[in-house]
């Protein structure tokens, strides 16, 4: 079954919008599991504005899920991680005044850096993926890299609104699925994924899991989270 993990930085957002304790990312983060999620993910960036190392110590200590943790490539922010040891580390591209997350880790650029952090989160017990745009020579150079896994990145996809657009977007994710799959990567997509475009994405046979926030999270401002995560699953086709 294609599975799913949600993306609740928007709720540590909010909290750090007034600087409270509230609302918490862990109490949501038990929503989420309660309404059938696979896993939880969060990003901790560099400048912590949304996630934190208190939540992701207790996420990890409170779940019964998976916890997913998206990093940039930092040494400060990788000695906390192998020491928290959640199930799994998306290593992402992080611009300090990006909105969020704007393109797939540039893997050519930094392969020494990107290899020697996944043996370092190895070693550790946890697994690692990449997200990658979704394009033929960036996919042939994962194994370069020493990762196992990798997350497409579907935000060209999600951003695209003419038909021509979307058909093309959608082709090149088909391809660089079915091109990760033969090299023995793990396929997971993410970014921009909603209620009206998930459909597609969730039908490519390659893909084992997505990660989605934005969209989950808004919805559930109007219809509670446990609701729009069982919206979402059912869209999947779960
Ligand atoms: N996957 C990765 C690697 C991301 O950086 C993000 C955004 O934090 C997502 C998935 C989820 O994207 P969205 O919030 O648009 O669903």
């Amino acid at each position: 079954m294609l599975r799913l993990g949600v993306n609740i930085d928007h709720v540590a957002t909010v909290r750090e919008v007034r600087k409270t304790q509230f609302p918490d990312p862990v109490q949501a983060a038990v929503l989420v599991e309660l309404a059938g999620a696979d896993s939880i993910t969060v990003h901790l960036r560099q400048d912590r504005r949304h996630i934190k190392e208190r939540d992701i110590e207790l996420l990890k200590n409170t779940l019964n899920i998976k916890l997913n943790v998206e990093i940039a490539l930092n040494k400060e922010i990788l000695d906390f991680i192998v020491k928290v040891k959640p199930f799994s580390c998306c290593l992402v591209p992080e611009r300090v005044e990006e909105i969020t997350t704007e393109g797939g880790l540039d893997i050519i650029k930094f392969t020494e850096q990107v290899k020697q952090t996944v043996r370092t989160l190895k070693k550790a017990g946890i697994y690692t993926a990449i997200f990658i745009e979704p394009d033929e020579s960036t996919i042939k150079y994962v194994p370069q890299c020493e990762a196992e896994i990798i997350e497409l990145h579907t935000g060209k996809y999600a951003d695209a609104t003419n038909p021509s657009d979307i058909s093309k977007e959608l082709s090149r994710i088909k391809d660089a699925a079915k091109l990760a799959k033969s090299l023995n990567l793990e396929v997971h997509a993410g970014h921009g994924l909603h209620y009206n475009n998930v459909i597609p994405i969730a039908r490519i046979p390659e893909i084992e899991e997505l990660n989605i926030g934005h969209s989950i999270i808004s919805r559930a401002m109007f219809v509670g989270l446990e609701k729009a995560i069982r919206e979402m699953s059912g869209l999947m086709g779960r």
